[in-house]
């Protein structure tokens, strides 16, 4: 039923238009908080250094380690796929059934100690003003930056979810083992469209990958084979790394783009037809005619890939937020504040003043 309807008021066609249009432009008069949405710069006055206390952190972790970017490229893609982008990734459970627990995110996922940091830091400045998602995007962002020297603004105003659960990881997130119809399907579930899936898998320009995500391209059981579509050279490489009984504790971890693995470049995309994609999801992109023409154009035009990866992260950015007085803003990102979680979900009492304001170190996730 249509807003106009449902006041019960007798309205012919005419008027009817003319009242959705004045709703329309109403609406359009409204700030951006009051609709719900994200706005560029929505810490400006409540807290004026969040997102560059966030860019330190950042900073500081990729100096120590650059791999940390990838992890934390990743991390906003595996928060916003699953119950959107509410940090719901970063929710520990007591008895570890949290997506974070769920095997497309253990032992591979990283960076928890980075968004835990830059938390800490922006609580001391502006306490229980700045959302743990919203730590997240910016931290995406800045690692785009650093290793893409690709900067650009990501509208901000999340708010923090209070479920987060192993199996919704698990039904949500994109399996290396997907075809190019499943991995199309999947993303549309996010309202991201073909030519968006291939943008954002352009991320695999950087980062690395544990043994299991390809090990049933190079044996099948224990015999050695090469799947279709990659490098026989290639493929005995990967055997010398990974054995076949290769498991989720192996703790051996091979680059995606063995070309240029900590810069954000179109590299990705000319790899794939030299058979060097890594996951048989990436082969799937040059597989099919459809979209092998954007892998293709990609390829030719590394500014072409550049402005629509960041436009395509601020869209998956987007992906199902809660803003305005939806959710909460976590005082700790690994719990939920006292009295608002569900069950399994760790909880924490709303301090009088915050005492994080070293990074936790405790994080158990191996980031080998
Ligand atoms: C299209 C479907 C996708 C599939 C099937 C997929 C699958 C994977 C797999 C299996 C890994 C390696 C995990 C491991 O074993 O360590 C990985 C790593 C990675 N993925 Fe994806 N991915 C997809 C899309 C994306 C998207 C959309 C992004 C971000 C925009 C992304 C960013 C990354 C990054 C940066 C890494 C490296 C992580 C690190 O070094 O810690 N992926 N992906
Ligand atoms: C925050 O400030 C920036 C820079 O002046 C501006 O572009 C942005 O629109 C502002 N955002 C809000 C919500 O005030
Ligand atoms: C530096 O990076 C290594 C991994 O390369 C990690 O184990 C260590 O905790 C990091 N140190 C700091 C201070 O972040
Ligand atoms: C990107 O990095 C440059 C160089 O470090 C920095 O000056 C700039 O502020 C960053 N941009 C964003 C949007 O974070
Ligand atoms: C992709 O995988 C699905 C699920 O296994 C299967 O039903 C479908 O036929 C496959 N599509 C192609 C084109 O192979
Ligand atoms: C996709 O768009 C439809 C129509 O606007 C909306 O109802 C749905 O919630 C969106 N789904 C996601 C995951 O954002
Ligand atoms: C992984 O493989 C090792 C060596 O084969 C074995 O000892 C271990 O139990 C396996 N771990 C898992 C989680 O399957
Ligand atoms: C190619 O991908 C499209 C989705 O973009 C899918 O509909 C089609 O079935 C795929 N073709 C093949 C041969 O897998
Ligand atoms: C993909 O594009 C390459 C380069 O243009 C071409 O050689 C190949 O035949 C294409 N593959 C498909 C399935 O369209
Ligand atoms: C590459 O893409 C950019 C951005 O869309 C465009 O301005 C430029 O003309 C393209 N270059 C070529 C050689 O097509
Ligand atoms: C989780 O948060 C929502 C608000 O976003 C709230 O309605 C709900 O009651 C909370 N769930 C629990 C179990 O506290
Ligand atoms: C985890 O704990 C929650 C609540 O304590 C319970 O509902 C759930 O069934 C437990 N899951 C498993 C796998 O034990
Ligand atoms: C956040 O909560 C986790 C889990 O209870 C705890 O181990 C960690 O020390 C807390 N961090 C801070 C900064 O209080």
């Amino acid at each position: 039923m249509s807003p106009v309807a449902s006041k019960g008021v007798v309205m012919d066609g005419a008027v009817a238009v003319a009242a959705v249009a004045a709703a329309v432009l109403l609406c359009l008069h409204l700030p951006a908080v009051a609709r719900g949405q994200l706005q560029v710069g929505f810490y400006n006055t409540s807290c004026p250094n969040a997102e560059s206390l966030v860019r330190q952190a950042v900073a500081s972790a990729f100096a120590n380690d650059s791999g940390i970017a990838a992890g934390l490229i990743r991390l906003l893609f595996h928060d916003c796929f699953v119950r959107g982008c509410d940090a719901s990734v970063l929710l520990t459970s007591a008895n570890n059934t949290a997506e974070r627990d769920a095997p497309p995110n253990n032992p591979s996922l990283h960076g928890f100690q980075v968004i835990d940091a830059a938390k800490a830091a922006v609580e001391q400045s502006c306490p229980q003003t700045v959302s743990c998602a919203d730590i997240v995007a910016f931290a995406a962002r800045d690692s785009i930056n650093l290793t893409g020297n690709l900067p650009y603004q990501v509208p901000s105003g999340r708010r923090d979810g209070n479920v987060s659960l192993d199996t919704e990881a698990n039904s949500n997130l994109p399996a290396p083992t997907f075809n190019a119809s499943q991995l199309v399907a999947s993303f549309a579930a996010k309202n991201l469209t073909d030519e968006e899936m291939v943008i954002l898998s352009g991320a695999h320009t950087v980062g690395r990958s544990f043994c299991t995500s390809f090990l049933a391209r190079i044996y099948n059981g224990s015999t050695p084979i090469v799947d279709s579509g990659l490098s026989a050279g290639y493929a005995t490489l990967l055997r010398a790394l990974c054995p076949s009984n290769a498991n989720s504790s192996t703790p051996t971890t091979t680059v995606i783009d063995p070309s240029t693995p900590a810069v954000l470049d179109n590299n990705y995309y000319k790899l794939l037809p030299l058979n060097l994609g890594l996951f048989f999801s990436d082969n799937q992109l040059r597989v099919n005619s459809t979209l092998n023409a954007s892998v293709n154009s990609f390829a030719a035009n590394e500014t072409l890939w550049k402005e629509k990866f960041v436009a395509a992260m601020v869209k998956m950015g987007n992906i199902q937020v809660l803003t305005g007085t939806q959710g909460q803003i976590r005082l700790n990102c690994s719990i939920v504040n006292n009295g608002s979680s569900s069950v399994g979900i760790q909880q924490m009492t709303v301090p009088n003043s915050y005492s994080g304001a070293t990074a936790s170190l405790d994080d158990e996730i191996a980031t080998s």
